[in-house]
């Protein structure tokens, strides 16, 4: 916090915008004290817009590696209109001191909620009904459980997942977490080891922010800890779960249903985890809603403006690491 970014280099300076964020934040930004270039509408001109670019700005498409990086030598500032830093070379970004800033908390309500959307469809056991009404099927009968009594475990318990916990709260859901960065009880949420939350939890949801450390967290042997008929969500990243190793664990029964929001290839190739009829996917929406990206938008394009002016930056990201 606090920290500054040196004075642009090149007058006035050029801020790149790859990926396509909120139209008000664009136009900020162009009447700020800098020139714009939004390639967001065309990816593959990015690279030839980047020599004299001082700051670039990202959602999650466009890949920030060593090797766009070289393209850029004037690069001061990457602004991230999201949460996740994953697809920055975070390390490559800080050899050579350019900052890199997020937009924190601009989603966590929209996620939270996709999250909370997810539990009850699942554990209701919602979407074949969906679908059987719409065909015109009228089956009555017994259908899924309640949230109500039922145990949550967070994997990762940053500020979406305690905002999903807080939300829990009012139907009756216990909360339990594992995150290695928080040590101690938050409100009424356990914090525990990674194996107890798996088996303890009726719902597994999974939060963590993805680093070089734990892809492929929830790999065959965490699901073979899991409570039989247990859930899984994921709003966090896809590469946190090994997707075969899920699809092992659905078809066995050990996994009852899955709701995923993110895959570890977007678009995803797994048509066999897709098309599982106890699986439910959304394309990568978790902090899509107007609002939230209104203030994604807003937030990532007051810090480009804060830099600009050499003023202190809010939210610059320190390394990778630690819960959404
Ligand atoms: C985020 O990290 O903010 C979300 O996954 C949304 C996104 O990447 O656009």
């Amino acid at each position: 916090m606090g920290a500054r970014v040196g004075p642009p280099m090149v007058d006035p300076p050029l801020v790149v915008v790859a990926d396509p964020i909120d139209a008000g934040a664009i136009a900020r930004l162009k009447a700020g004290p800098c020139r714009v270039v939004d390639a967001s509408a065309d990816p593959g001109s990015l690279a030839g817009t980047l020599a004299d670019a001082w700051g670039l700005v990202v959602r999650s498409r466009t890949k920030v590696t060593a090797e766009l990086l070289g393209r850029a030598p004037q690069l001061s500032l990457i602004a991230r209109a999201g949460v996740g830093v994953d697809n920055i070379d975070m390390a490559a970004a800080g050899a050579r001191g350019i900052r890199v800033v997020n937009a924190p908390s601009a989603a966590t309500a929209s996620v939270a909620e996709l999250t909370v959307a997810f539990y009850l469809v699942l554990v209701r056991g919602l979407a074949p009904q969906f679908a059987a009404t719409r065909a015109g099927k009228w089956e009555r009968g017994s259908h899924g459980h309640e949230l109500a009594g039922k145990t949550v475990g967070f994997i990762g318990y940053g500020r979406i997942a305690r905002e999903v916990a807080r939300r829990v709260a009012p139907f009756g859901a216990r909360a339990i977490a594992y995150d290695p960065f928080v040590p101690a009880p938050i409100d009424a949420t356990e914090i525990l080891p990674f194996e107890m939350v798996l088996e303890h939890a009726d719902v597994v949801s999974v939060h963590a922010a993805l680093t070089p450390d734990n892809r492929h967290l929830l790999d065959a042997r965490a699901f073979s800890c899991l409570k039989r008929g247990a859930f899984v969500v994921n709003v966090a990243r896809g590469a946190l779960i090994d997707e075969a190793a899920l699809l092992a664990a659905l078809n066995e029964g050990r996994v009852a249903g899955a709701a995923l929001d993110v895959f570890e290839v977007e678009p995803p190739m797994n048509r066999a985890l897709l098309e599982h009829p106890h699986v439910i996917a959304t394309p990568h929406i978790g902090a899509a809603t107007a609002e939230g990206q209104e203030r994604a938008g807003a937030e990532t394009i007051d810090e480009v403006l804060r830099a600009l002016r050499g003023e202190p930056l809010t939210a610059l990201v320190a390394a990778p690491g630690g819960a959404r």
